[in-house]
């Protein structure tokens, strides 16, 4: 049989670039190599795009060599192929499905889903609003409430007019939201530009941090919660795993916690009645729903210690990859393991691109 070319993008110009990395290594080690042929496409922190040599050792000794040939995909659906932009080097690959490992903006933003459509390729993963809209807080619990999904109270505004009246927010961040309190940029990742402000003295610097990441800033009613989440798995009906406790070694599941920390603690299967359990899923089935994923997604939650409350945070759409990433263990806890996993996101891409391509694009 003839094996299916999958191209693993990785790397790329967001903050989480040393976790997409560790993510497509990861990948490259499991997925079954008699059923897939490997490309791997590196993206350099600035942005070129690479597979002349072996870009995942590249990128991690964080070089930006010149003599490496940047190639693109060309946003035309003829052939498929990752061509050289220069001319030194005439490799082209024809690529069958592309999966892309980029966490974070430029990847899981619905940016580079916009290539592969206009390239007409498969993709693992969600489309692009779905995307956008999961690296969107603001627009993502917008979605959810209207499907009625408990989401944490929020207000948000934008940077300029920060700029312009600080007074005006921080007396409106002290009526409606008060402390202690979340100040997050709405698009961003990995708890990257998030504080936990509990007092005013705490919150122009906090804004001003989220300030320096996106144009949008949210606070957010801070929940005092254990943090749990899901797998899901699948197109239009998901399959969704058991769940999974983070334990974090800091006072929330901030950047040090999640990377460099030994101590944040993961728990599989969270301890909770099978009530809360079914709960939990049936809102990270709806969640996924609702922002119209595809592929896979991660759903995180806060399930508040006095009250029990279940709150939905997000859905990643393209969660952590590595080895001992939740979204594989949960899989693997659930009965799926790693190298099936990735096969069975492969076989999901195809199917969804299929789908997609029934429709007409002529008026009849
Ligand atoms: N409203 C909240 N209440 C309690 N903890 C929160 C809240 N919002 C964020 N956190 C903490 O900050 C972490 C990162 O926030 P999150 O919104 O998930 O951003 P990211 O997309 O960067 O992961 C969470 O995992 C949690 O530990
Ligand atoms: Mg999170």
């Amino acid at each position: 049989m003839k094996k299916i070319r999958v191209g693993i993008i990785f790397g790329g110009r967001s903050g989480e670039h040393e976790v997409s990395l560790s993510s497509a290594e990861s990948i490259l080690k499991a997925i079954n190599k008699n059923k897939y042929e490997v490309v791997l496409i590196g993206i350099t922190k600035k942005g070129k795009w690479i597979i002349s040599e072996n870009p995942l050792k590249l990128l991690k000794s964080q070089v930006e060599k010149e003599e490496v040939v940047p190639v693109a995909l060309i946003g035309e659906p003829s052939d498929r192929q990752i061509i050289p932009i220069s001319n030194k080097k005439t490799r082209v690959e024809r690529i069958d499905v592309f999966f892309p490992v980029l966490h974070g903006p430029y990847g899981e933003d619905g940016s580079v889903q916009g290539l592969f459509e206009l390239a007409d390729v498969p993709y693992v993963g969600s489309g692009v609003a779905a995307s956008a809209i999961g690296l969107d807080k603001d627009l993502m619990k917008k979605i959810f409430r209207s499907e009625g999904l408990p989401v944490a109270d929020y207000i948000v505004f934008k940077r300029k007019i920060w700029e312009e009246n600080s007074k005006k927010i921080i007396s409106k961040i002290e009526e409606e939201i008060r402390y202690p309190c979340f100040i997050k940029p709405a698009n961003a990742g990995s708890s990257v530009g998030i504080t936990k402000v509990h007092c005013p003295e705490e919150l122009s610097t906090a804004i001003n941090i989220a300030a320096k990441y996106d144009r949008k800033i949210l606070a957010e009613v801070a929940i005092d919660a254990r943090e749990i989440e899901c797998s899901l798995l699948g197109n239009d009906e998901p399959e969704v795993s058991v769940p999974g406790e983070i334990i974090p070694a800091n006072e929330f599941y901030d950047y040090e916690a999640k990377y460099h920390s030994e101590n944040s603690r993961l728990i599989i299967p969270a301890r909770s009645s099978e009530k809360k359990i079914h709960e939990l899923q049936d809102i990270a089935k709806k969640a996924f729903k609702a922002m119209d994923c595809a592929g896979m997604a991660r759903a995180d939650f806060f399930l508040e210690k006095k009250t029990e409350k279940v709150y939905i945070n997000e859905l990643n759409t393209i969660p952590g990859f590595t080895k001992i990433s939740m979204y594989p263990k949960l899989w693997e806890a659930s009965g799926l393991p790693y190298t099936d996993l990735i096969d069975k996101l492969i076989q999901l891409a195809i199917e969804n691109h299929k789908e997609k391509s029934k429709n007409i694009t002529r008026y009849i």
